[in-house]
């Protein structure tokens, strides 16, 4: 029996390129090859969007050794066939077609994460893994999970959002409109992550300063009531209809998050450039909050993710005030980097077992959707 081709995409026009290149590599393509199931195709997508595919892409060490701008020049990039299905052309001394079964999206961010590429496989047809692009889009906008989650009956600390346009065209009104939040405050650009550009202040300078900043990156900002007394919790989870959770994971706090002093008025200096291991070096799993807090918290985030009409993947982030024992909302992660692994591995599930768990869920929902029927005979053509 031939193997399914797999193909994994990753890089793409994104602040969170290079990331992609490892979720890929390391928690992708090196358990999928493991398995000895799949013909497993790296696709990788340069920072400026030209594709490529060639066996090499799957080597960690070309993207670190200065080598890859050498070996994309001598390498053509690759042609995509959509014919009701994928097929990849990829060129040589002889051309070689290789129709795509399946697609596991490694991106993240931009261009990938956020729907756009999604979108591009549900009109190629083709099964992929994770959320679909509806349930991107909403992802990766934090007003619209916010707008989502609402109905869900999930808790979220006071917010206010804007678009940056508003703000450049009427300070005066956009100011008035968060006369009412207490400070201190979270000022952040609605769809990147990563924490950048965003800013905790204290005073209504810092307030506006924290505002041009993310109005420099993004088209709507959102600026919230900090949570008193916090404990971060992250919940990881994959599944369809049945959705199953990982731990709850409490990453290390202060890694990641600078004040606005800190990362703005200091040109950088000190603690705001201290190296950063990640969720992964510091975190605490479980979280250290008592077993019913993390219950709840799991059973929040599942209502979150199926509100949100996740599939495959998704990894929900709350907020927790440990004095009131409030859960808050904070965001949703379509694509998790690294897709969790190390958490996954607590729970008795290991990289290879969870890539093909994802494979499995991404064929139920491509077999579910094909029977969804999407023709309708009329005889309106019949006019003409
Ligand atoms: N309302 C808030 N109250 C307290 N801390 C917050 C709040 N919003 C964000 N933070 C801190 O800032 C970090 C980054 O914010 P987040 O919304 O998660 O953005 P990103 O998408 O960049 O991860 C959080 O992990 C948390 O430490
Ligand atoms: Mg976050």
């Amino acid at each position: 029996m031939t193997k399914p081709n797999v193909a994994v995409i990753f890089g793409s026009r994104s602040a969170e390129h290079d990331v992609s290149i490892v979720t890929a590599i390391v928690s992708i393509i090196e358990p999928l090859e493991l398995t000895n199931k799949y013909n497993v195709i790296p696709i990788y997508i340069t920072k400026d969007g030209a594709w490529y595919s060639s066996p090499q892409f799957k080597n960690i060490e070309l993207y670190s050794s200065g080598k890859l701008e050498p070996f994309l020049k001598k390498t053509k990039p690759l042609s995509v066939s959509f014919d009701r299905g994928m097929t990849l052309i990829q060129p040589g001394f002889k051309t070689k077609n290789t129709k795509i079964d399946l697609v596991f999206p490694a991106t993240h961010g931009t261009y990938g994460e956020d729907g756009t590429l999604m979108g591009l496989l549900e009109m190629a047809n083709v099964a992929y893994v994770g959320c679909d692009p509806v349930a991107s889009a909403i992802c990766m906008d934090k007003v619209l999970a916010r707008d989502v989650v609402s109905k869900a009956n999930v808790k979220m600390n006071r917010y206010e959002w804007f678009y940056a346009s508003d703000f450049v065209r009427d300070q005066p009104a956009v100011m008035a409109q968060l006369a009412k939040m207490n400070y201190p405050l979270f000022v952040k650009p609605v769809h990147l992550g990563s924490s950048i550009a965003i800013s905790r202040v204290n005073n209504q300078k810092e307030l506006i300063n924290a505002i041009e900043v993310a109005a420099f990156y993004d088209s709507k900002v959102i600026v919230e009531e900090a949570v008193n007394n916090l404990v971060e919790v992250t919940v990881p989870l994959i599944g369809n209809d049945d959705i199953v959770a990982a731990n709850t994971e409490e990453p290390n706090q202060g890694k990641e998050f600078f004040d606005f002093e800190t990362k703005y008025m200091r040109q950088g200096k000190s603690k705001a450039n201290a190296s950063s291991k990640g969720a992964h070096g510091y975190s605490h799993i479980p979280a250290r909050l008592s077993e019913e807090m993390r219950n709840e918290s799991i059973s929040i985030a599942k209502r979150v993710y199926k509100t949100i009409g996740c599939s495959g993947i998704a990894r929900v982030d709350l907020l927790i005030d440990s004095k009131s024992k409030d859960i808050y909302f904070n965001e949703i992660n379509p694509l998790p980097g690294s897709l969790f692994v190390h958490n996954w591995k607590t729970v008795g599930i290991s990289n290879v077992e969870l890539v093909e768990k994802l494979i499995n869920y991404a064929t139920e929902r491509y077999q579910q959707k094909q029977k969804i029927n999407t023709t309708f005979s009329t005889n309106f053509l019949k006019q003409f």
